[in-house]
């Protein structure tokens, strides 16, 4: 007789930290939160406790902000540097804020980010977090949803993580242009050739990692841009890396958001998967984009 797949169980605590500057909602069981407020001129002790809420609940978001490009990226640089960006030169006068737009005419089966991700974990130190803002939405659709890796490694069997925490899985763009060029016909966008071939060669990184500032450990490994772990043969590694990328993204692991014009979402790539819905085609959707610089996983 075969097991069902049983429905985890304990270890799901969504719940806000303390906090007397921001208001934080949970939102989902497993992760994701709304803050209350304009976050744009927060003092330096409610942005403290907004950095410990994204870290606990991986996904936060705001409505009401309709930030401008220098507002976005005015925000964003409260979190750090911005990451390198392999996929665009950002839109005029503020290079780290990439446009993400898709037009009501294009209809695509492969858009940008609609598999399950961590953004562009093939760079030697991916971006540590990340800034969407929405200025057009479609009026169904174009959801985007997260799955909390933490909580996904957490729910392993003992026997599982021990065998999971020496590996190192290789992540590289190779087959999600691969994919983008099926399903659109043309080369997908790289900012340069050399961005491109760093990225198809990618890099090795820790499949279970240790969060910098919390210590949490979190599977790293998605189905977008993980090719392979090393040591092990394809035959041996994809069966594994489906195994995790199914596991992780479990509904019981995951925030749905709902985007109207003007929100601002922002999330933990150590900690947490996305997707963008791919389901609103004759529809325009036009969102930016903010990266931020990480470290090398460990
Ligand atoms: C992304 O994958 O970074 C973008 C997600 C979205 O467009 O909803």
């Amino acid at each position: 007789m075969r097991e069902v797949r049983l429905s985890p169980s304990g270890g799901f605590d969504n719940a806000a930290l303390p906090a007397s500057h921001i208001e934080v909602r949970p939102v989902a069981a497993a992760m994701g939160a709304e803050v209350m407020g304009d976050l744009r001129d927060l003092s330096g002790d409610a942005f403290a406790e907004l950095r410990q809420a994204l870290w606990r609940h991986k996904m936060l978001f705001a409505r009401g902000q309709h930030w401008t490009h220098a507002e976005h990226e005015a925000f964003a640089l409260r979190w750090g540097p911005f990451a390198p960006d392999a996929y665009t030169h950002g839109v005029a006068g503020h290079p780290g804020v990439q446009p993400l737009i898709k037009e009501a005419d294009h209809r695509s089966k492969g858009l940008f980010g609609s598999g399950w991700h961590t953004d562009s974990p093939f760079l030697p130190e991916p971006p540590g977090m990340t800034i969407l803002r929405s200025v057009e939405v479609p009026p169904y659709g174009g959801d985007t949803v997260w799955a909390n890796c933490a909580l996904a490694y957490r729910t392993l069997s003992p026997a599982m993580q021990t065998m999971l925490r020496p590996l190192k899985v290789r992540m590289s763009a190779v087959n999600n242009a691969h994919t983008q060029k099926l399903a659109d016909g043309k080369e997908l966008n790289f900012a340069s050739d050399e961005a491109r071939e760093a990225a198809f060669a990618g890099n090795a990184h820790p499949l279970v990692r240790t969060h910098p500032m919390t210590g949490e450990l979190a599977l790293f490994v998605d189905e977008v841009y993980a090719v392979g772990i090393e040591g092990m043969t394809q035959a041996e590694s994809l069966p594994l890396l489906d195994f995790l990328c199914r596991h992780i993204t479990q509904h019981h692991y995951t925030v749905r958001l709902k985007w109207e014009p003007g929100m601002v979402a922002m999330w933990d790539n150590r900690g947490a998967l996305h997707l963008a819905a791919n389901d609103y085609d004759g529809f325009r959707r036009e969102m930016y984009r903010t990266t931020m610089a990480g470290e090398r996983p460990e």
